[in-house]
């Protein structure tokens, strides 16, 4: 059986903390890894929209020496004629070595696990989850910090359909230390189940709250997220909410001098430019550290020690 990546929980916190080791040295010895994946193919199948996620993909195989094929949208491919996500993926499994799909399906990617034999990793899958992204979170937060452990971080934003938040919380809830503060309109509270899981059951307690500005001067990281919505039932919803929060150097003003910015891209309104040059904002740095984290990814599915 392949080893997929589906959800954050699918890796233990030694294998994680091993990525970011392998992330970092590849950072550090891109030369080293050049070739480490010569004459294999990644397939990326991508049923909904993105730009970094599946580029660093798709950079990051190049990278090793590898090389690509896949779609951008599911109107390319044979979904528009009415193909089920199965065949599909069964069908690339005949000519790739590993496969990174997103779809906007809560779950398509399991069930593609189910009908191909090598390695599935999940770009994004509705509301749900997107772990790559947290893989490269971990690493941005790690390189921004030093370490995985001890902080309060904000998550802030659409905390209901945010699949960056969801994954990001269940990984950082197995490191010591982490305060969690929720900022978020009422209406876009993070999902009950993601916080029995990753929260409750672990005894983990967390801070809810509306008002970015009141607890900003608590934070040592920012998490800031796009209002989705492609997943509102009704646009009038998305309209009211969209703009809930604002991200500017006024409202900076009392952080903490070594805050950390994240943010999982693309950003709508929600962080203004001109907080880009704050040396604080690690959301750039963080777009970059998705190619080296999706490097050595790559390479521990399909089992390439360099
Ligand atoms: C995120 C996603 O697709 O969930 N983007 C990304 O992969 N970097 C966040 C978003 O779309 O808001």
């Amino acid at each position: 059986m392949a080893r997929n990546l589906i959800d954050i929980v699918d890796f233990s916190v030694e294998e994680i903390n091993e990525l970011i080791a392998v992330a970092e040295d590849i950072i550090e010895n891109p030369v080293k890894y050049q070739d480490a994946c010569a004459h294999k193919q990644l397939a990326t199948l991508f049923f909904e929209p993105s730009t970094r996620t599946r580029l660093s993909f798709e950079s990051a195989m190049l990278s090793l020496g590898g090389s690509v094929l896949g779609f951008s949208s599911a109107s390319s491919s044979s979904t528009a004629k009415g193909e089920t996500v199965g065949d599909t993926v069964r069908t690339v499994g005949c000519y790739a070595d590993i496969i990174a799909m997103r779809h906007p399906k809560e779950g398509a990617p399991i069930a593609a696990a189910q009908v191909c034999d090598i390695p599935i990793i999940n770009a994004g899958d509705g509301g749900h989850c997107h772990p790559t992204q947290t893989l490269t979170d971990l690493l941005t937060i790690h390189r921004e910090k030093g370490r995985l452990d001890n902080f309060t971080v904000g998550f802030c934003g659409d905390l209901k359909f945010g699949r960056t938040v969801h994954s990001l919380v269940n990984a950082l809830s197995r490191y010591e230390g982490i305060n969690f503060v929720f900022i978020s309109p009422v209406e876009l509270k993070l999902p009950r189940y993601v916080k029995e899981e990753a929260l409750k059951k672990k005894g983990i307690s967390y801070v809810q709250t509306t008002d970015l500005e009141s607890v900003m001067p608590d934070l040592d990281i920012l998490y800031m997220t796009r209002v989705q919505r492609e997943r509102f039932f009704n646009e009038e919803d998305y309209l009211r909410l969209k703009d809930s929060y604002i991200l500017n150097p006024e409202k900076l003003v009392n952080a903490k001098p070594d805050l950390s910015i994240l943010h999982p891209l693309p950003r709508v309104n929600e962080i203004t430019v001109d907080v880009d040059k704050d040396p604080r904002a690690a959301y750039w740095r963080q777009v970059a550290c998705g190619k080296y984290i999706r490097m050595a990814l790559i390479l521990k599915l399909l089992g390439i020690e360099v």
